[in-house]
């Protein structure tokens, strides 16, 4: 089974010090590495996992089996985190945690998250939902595909992409992530096809927000996590791109004014040069942590 690495752990676990006795919620339990430290640290502490992958879920299990009895493991989206507490009847909870994004293991399994290898064309966390990449890409509407580009993926160059892609499936379907990347590649100019980023991570994380719904999902589970949480306990979002970390930002700022939160990171925390050595993927990773009132 593939291992995740969990980013800030040292950071989270700064934070996770004084936990009230009572139900925690990782919203996004991945490889269980964070629940794993919550659950040693806080033995007064039993913990929901959410996540929306089975293949997540069972890695999670494994990590976890030290601590049966005190864990259970649901799959949802952590859009509909309302619905799990009511339904483990444990409604307040003493904290909820956000790590988003996709884990290590969801970008070395078959699944298209990745353009460095030949893959269908997926980039599904849920494997059982219906929207896959191949989709978006092959049928969506000229102007819808330069408005995800443009909105979920900042990309400067959206226009010539998406004209690019037009022309291409008018000949043949996109079926891979590579015959993906590569018509990104070609779209851009060619002075700036060969920085540090490659030119099709913009598309990818558009596209891949688009098919799991992420931002929206995001912004729903952000308030129901704030809605569900006990005066004192703790929300914290760990973001890894500009448009996350803004809903959270906002967010938080929205329940600050209504005096339901604490704003506890003026900044965001980001991670220390040793962890972005270990694990270079961490780099980009932003944490920010609020507490209710
Ligand atoms: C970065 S990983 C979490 C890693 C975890 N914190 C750990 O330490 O192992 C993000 C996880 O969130 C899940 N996920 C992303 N969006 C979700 C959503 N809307 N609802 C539930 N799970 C989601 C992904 O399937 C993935 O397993």
């Amino acid at each position: 089974m593939i291992e995740h690495y969990s980013v800030l752990h040292r950071e989270v676990a700064e934070f996770m010090k004084n936990l009230k006795e009572g139900f925690f919620i990782d919203a996004t339990v991945g490889g269980g590495g964070h629940s794993y430290l919550i659950l040693k640290q806080n033995p007064n502490v039993k913990l929901i996992g959410i996540d929306k992958d089975d293949y997540a879920l069972n890695v999670a299990q494994e990590k976890l089996k030290d601590f049966e009895g005190r864990f259970w493991l649901v799959k949802s989206s952590f859009k509909d985190i309302d619905k799990v507490v009511e339904k483990f009847n444990v409604k307040p909870v003493v904290g909820v945690l956000f790590d988003f994004g996709v884990s290590h293991f969801q970008l070395k399994l078959p699944r298209g998250f990745s353009f460095q290898r030949e893959e269908p064309l997926d980039m599904r966390m849920d494997t059982s939902s219906s929207l896959t990449a191949y989709e978006v890409v092959n049928f969506y509407p000229e102007h819808h595909l330069l408005k995800i580009l443009t909105d979920y993926g900042e990309e400067k160059f959206a226009k010539r992409i998406v004209k690019s892609i037009v022309d291409y499936r008018r000949k043949k379907r996109i079926e891979t992530t590579k015959e993906l990347a590569d018509i990104v590649y070609k779209s851009y100019p060619p002075n700036l096809r060969h920085s540090r980023i490659h030119p099709a991570t913009k598309t990818f994380q558009a596209i891949r927000i688009e098919v799991n719904n992420e931002l929206k999902e995001i912004e729903e589970g952000l308030e129901k996590a704030i809605n569900i949480t006990d005066k004192e306990g703790l929300i914290l979002a760990i973001s890894f791109h500009s448009l996350e970390d803004r809903i959270v930002k906002n967010t938080f700022k929205k329940y600050k004014e209504l005096k339901f939160l604490e704003i506890l990171t003026k900044k965001p925390i980001t991670p220390k040069e040793d962890e972005i050595e270990e694990n270079p993927a961490s780099r980009s990773a932003k944490m920010r942590v609020a507490r209710r009132i």
